[in-house]
């Protein structure tokens, strides 16, 4: 794999249900491994006041927010129910345990 793909770590280095961060310029990315071992990334900044989304818990393909318990999805970064807003979620791969981040912008979603 090459170009827009970081190797980020292994997902040896998290826990299931846990979180990593790992810097993108002056931004914060939160690694998730779900319990049954996908990993998601975003921006470790909830939409709604911008809690450290890393320090939730992660459940459902979801991580509920630390500060106001908000659910945001893993997947698109969208906040669930009835609460709007959406922080910027990165593409992922997993090679050989190795965990590959595309942390291109995403403009539809930044
Ligand atoms: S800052 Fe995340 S729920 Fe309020």
């Amino acid at each position: 794999m090459t170009g827009r793909w970081v190797a980020v770590g292994s997902i040896d280095d998290i826990p299931r249900r846990g979180a990593r961060c790992v810097m993108n310029g002056d931004m914060a990315v939160a690694v998730f491994r779900t319990a049954d071992d996908r990993i998601f990334a975003l921006e470790d900044r909830c939409p709604h006041r911008g809690g450290p989304l890393s320090q939730g818990i992660v459940h459902d393909g979801c991580v509920t927010c630390p500060l106001h318990n908000w659910v945001i999805s893993l997947e698109s970064g969208r906040a669930q129910g009835a609460d709007e807003g959406a922080t910027p979620a990165f593409p992922v791969r997993l090679q050989d345990r190795v965990i590959y981040l595309d942390l291109t912008p995403d403009l539809a979603t930044a």
